[in-house]
């Protein structure tokens, strides 16, 4: 009987594709999908790689065909599916065995599954994989988070099948338990962020300049030959680019502007409130999308809100050089709270996370690769200063030059009442973090007045209390 070293649950797109890269590397493959006539039904249109995969009717079946120990990766939606397979398996494994969760979990789970396996003897990695479908059959940026013997006992093939950089696999493993699906979560957050500040600079544009979609495209195509240059920067200008077949109209108008999201930013969110961070860029795009769906009420609020709209004066010009280095600091800003949120949770779960491989592997693959990405490793291997990547010298130096264009763009979607969320939250903590005095001295006053919860004085003496006349 053919036999294999790894096995996969779960023929989705994403499941199939990575089914027929670890194929094609030349790995045998056990398959197994829950609706078993997908499985013959994708064998069958494998073409030359069916040679390498091993069709499992069974749960049982995966399992025997499998070498020991056995390595199974599970590919189906994250949450309590991800639980159910793990039900199914656990009964038939071994201990030594494995189970590969490469979904879009949320790292709590992840820790929770890798601590119940643990204690029955079995390993489990979590291992975030990013680049969408065509990432998934030619190449991934891979996040693993586990024990090291378990990812050893599979590097070669995860290694063999993730993108490469200058030829070397983005690939790694990046601390125990949920750190490689947390480190994933950010990801997808600052995916979410660079996104929304890409819409952004689309909405300025469209409405602030009335140009046509195709005129937007072509500055992007451009922009994507300089420092934003990007996958992101890469497929906006080709979507801008296309036209509907059925009307002959710019694609993108006939979409309905109301954006799906599955939970990753607002996972992001959630863990930099809890971990007393603000990823307050990443954390606007969020709340973009949820503003999005309320599509009826905007509709509503363009007459209701009819007397807030701007007056028309003053909005500053602004020009095609001043929204790509706008473009560049904000993500920038973005990157640099989506780092310096890994470094928080890092310190919370004792991970040890090495920011500068983060970014290695980063820098193919996924889908918010990108230029700025290997000077951002090499920022965070030379260390930065005070954990801030805003501060790494190269970086402040940016952000300097690209800090007026900024501004100017924040000003113009404020006059023109063009909401520009993620660059006013991105210009808001550059400004934050360049402020040495701020004004919590007033909140802290504020607080002690109403509740006595006392303040620290300049100088010197903490639990003081003010002279409020009570
Ligand atoms: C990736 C993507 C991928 C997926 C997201 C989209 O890295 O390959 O991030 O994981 O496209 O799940 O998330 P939303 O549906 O929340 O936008």
């Amino acid at each position: 009987m053919k036999t294999a070293r790894i096995g996969l649950i779960g023929l989705g797109v994403m499941g199939a594709n990575l089914a027929l890269n670890i194929a094609e590397k030349g790995f045998a493959v056990a398959v197994y999908n829950r609706t078993t006539e997908r499985i013959g039904e994708f064998v069958s249109s494998a073409g030359d790689l069916a040679e390498n995969l091993i069709a499992a009717e069974s749960p049982q079946a995966l399992v025997a065909a499998l070498q020991p120990p056995r390595a199974v990766i599970v590919m189906v939606k994250a949450g309590a599916p991800v639980d159910a397979v793990i039900a199914r398996l656990r009964p038939l494994l071994e201990p030594g065995d494995m189970i590969i969760d490469a979904g879009n979990a949320n790292f709590h789970d992840t820790r929770r599954r890798e601590a119940e396996l643990r204690k029955a003897g079995l390993a489990f990695l979590g291992m975030g994989v990013s680049g969408g479908e065509e990432g998934a059959r030619h190449g991934p940026s891979i996040m693993v988070g586990g024990q090291a013997e378990s990812y050893e006992a599979i590097r070669d093939i995860v290694e063999a099948i993730a993108a490469k950089y200058e030829g070397r696999p983005c690939a790694a493993l990046l601390g125990p338990d949920g750190a490689g699906h947390f480190v994933k979560t950010v990801h997808n957050g600052i995916e979410y962020a660079d996104m929304q500040l890409i819409a952004e600079v689309y909405g300025l544009l469209r409405d602030g300049d009335r140009r046509a979609p195709e005129r937007i495209a072509g500055l992007f195509a451009r922009w994507n030959e300089g420092p934003l240059q990007s996958y992101l920067v890469e497929i906006t200008a080709e979507v801008l680019r296309a036209t509907d077949p059925l009307t002959g109209r710019p694609m993108v108008e006939m979409i309905v502007d109301r954006a799906g999201q599955k939970g990753t930013g607002r996972w992001t969110v959630i863990e930099a409130l809890s971990l007393g961070q603000s990823a307050s860029t990443i954390e606007a795009a969020v709340g973009a999308r949820s503003w999005s769906a309320a599509r009826e009420a905007r509709a509503a609020g363009a007459a209701i809100l009819a007397g807030a709209a701007p007056s028309g004066e003053g909005a500053p010009a602004l020009s095609d050089d001043d929204l790509e280095q706008a473009l560049l600091a904000a993500r920038v800003v973005a990157y640099s709270q989506g780092f310096s949120l890994l470094q928080a949770a890092s310190e919370e779960y004792g991970w040890n996370l090495d920011l500068a491989t983060i970014a290695e592997i980063w820098r193919a693959g996924c889908i918010i690769r990108s230029g700025l990405l290997n000077d951002m490793a090499a920022a965070a291997r030379q260390g930065l200063p005070h954990g801030l990547l805003i501060f790494a010298p190269d970086f402040a130096r940016m952000l300097a030059a690209a800090a007026p264009a900024l501004r100017r763009t924040v000003a113009r979607g404020a006059l023109a009442g063009l909401p520009v969320p993620a660059f006013s939250a991105a210009l808001a903590w550059l400004d934050t973090m360049r402020q040495p005095r701020g004004t919590t001295d007033l909140i802290q006053a504020l607080r002690d007045f109403f509740g006595a919860h006392g303040f620290e004085r300049i100088d010197g003496g903490t639990g003081q209390h003010g002279p409020w006349a009570k």
